[in-house]
């Protein structure tokens, strides 16, 4: 357990600037103009798997939009 908090901790903060460029594409290209999805806070719209901890590319599917390829 302690070894995946700090796993986890490690993820997170090489990954935040990557993720935010990525979120703000989406974000700009699907979500400003959807009606269905509310907010980028709600990962599980996206990540079908986000329960599981999983956000792999090949997880993702955009409500109206369908995968995300690049
Ligand atoms: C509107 C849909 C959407 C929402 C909401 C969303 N994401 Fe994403 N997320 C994506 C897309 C699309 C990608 C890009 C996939 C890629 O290019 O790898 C992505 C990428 C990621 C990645 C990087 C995956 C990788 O290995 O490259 C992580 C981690 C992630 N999101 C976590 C989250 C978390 C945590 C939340 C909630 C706070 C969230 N996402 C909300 C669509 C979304």
């Amino acid at each position: 357990m302690a070894s995946l908090q700090e796993n986890e901790a490690t993820i997170r903060i090489s990954k935040v600037r990557y993720l935010q460029d990525k979120h703000e594409e989406v974000y700009n290209k699907v979500v400003k103009n959807s009606k269905k999805i509310k907010s980028m806070s709600l990962c599980d719209d996206c990540h079908q798997r986000a329960n599981e901890g999983v956000f792999d590319d090949d997880t993702v599917v955009i409500p109206e939009y369908g995968r995300w390829t690049w």
